[in-house]
């Protein structure tokens, strides 16, 4: 299937990176959010991130506009009439998911694919929400959008393979590099990554060292860019928790249990860097 109209759904930082991504590889883009203000927030984020680009000399100024020209506001789900392919990225909630992913059934074009950028729930689940199971599938991009190379492409059990290669065909005119995994809680990303930072913060939680020396084991020691705590504050400590809470409740086995350090800083409201505070503080 050719795509050239990809409408991406919530403007939060993961959306707004995607519609960024899309708008520059060539394709129109259709940002859609239910609030005007995140809208503005989410588009204003993509101005700026291609004009430090245009500074750095990494982009022509002529590349900038026109990527910004063939990005389109939307706060109506009814656009999706125009979309080959949406690209959910909302909260990572199921209810909301299938919610979302049944009315778009009803919207988009039967041809249309539906995929999701969920970092960890059941793409087979979301699927059946809708009467085109066969046309849902996940693609999960990492954080900072624009930076990572990766997106995960999951199947879910009824995925059709012409979708799956559109998929990944349109992954690699984002410049990203598509890897298949199967529908199983966490993938591979956050299956492997979610419990190394829930140990790390164990390791806080026991006394084990200070959250700054964990964090500098892991980065001169491992040569990772970021130490696990202070990637879990720009991941956002809610989501940690649930993506934890996924793996716990999706294996049943207690290896993936929530450190309740975690659960205590959740409800605290120290999310991490998005509201200013998490395992340290931000300006
Ligand atoms: N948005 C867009 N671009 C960004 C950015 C952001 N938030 N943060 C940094 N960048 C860009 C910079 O502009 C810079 O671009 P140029 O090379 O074109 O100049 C480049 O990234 C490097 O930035 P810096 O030199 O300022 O900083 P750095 O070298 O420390 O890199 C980082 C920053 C890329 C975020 C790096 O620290 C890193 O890779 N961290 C780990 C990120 C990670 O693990 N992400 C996955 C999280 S898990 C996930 O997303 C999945 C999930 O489901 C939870």
């Amino acid at each position: 299937m050719d795509v050239k109209t990809i409408m991406v759904v919530g403007a939060g930082q993961m959306g707004s990176g995607i519609a960024q991504v899309c708008a520059v590889a060539g394709y129109d883009v259709l940002l859609y959010d239910i609030s005007e203000a995140q809208l503005d927030k989410g588009i204003a984020n993509i101005e700026k991130l291609l004009a430090r680009q245009v500074e750095k000399g990494k982009m022509a100024a002529a590349d900038k506009d026109a990527a910004l020209s063939r990005l389109s506001r939307s706060t109506d789900l009814h656009d999706a009439t125009d979309a080959d392919l949406v690209i959910e990225a909302v909260v990572e909630n199921m209810d909301v998911k299938t919610k979302l992913f049944a009315e778009l059934d009803k919207i988009a074009r039967p041809e249309t694919i539906l995929a999701s950028n969920t970092s960890s729930l059941p793409i087979t689940e979301i699927a059946a929400a809708t009467k085109r199971p066969d046309k849902v599938i996940g693609m999960h991009f990492m954080n900072p959008v624009p930076v990572m190379k990766l997106v995960e492409i999951i199947r879910g059990l009824a995925t059709a393979d012409e979708v799956y290669e559109t998929i990944e065909a349109v992954t690699r005119t984002l410049g990203k590099v598509p890897v298949e995994v199967n529908d199983f809680p966490g993938f591979i990303s956050n299956r492997v990554l979610m419990p190394m930072i829930n140990e790390a913060i164990y390791a806080l939680y026991e006394g084990v060292a200070t959250k700054e020396a964990i964090d500098e084991v892991m980065k001169l020691g491992m040569n990772h860019p970021m130490g696990p705590l202070t990637l879990a504050d720009f991941i956002g400590l809610d989501t940690c928790l649930y993506i934890m809470e996924t793996l716990h409740e999706g294996f049943g086995d207690d290896k993936y249990r929530p450190c309740p350090l975690l659960r205590k800083y959740v409800k605290a409201g120290w999310l991490g860097r998005k509201t200013g505070r998490g395992f340290y503080t931000y300006e």
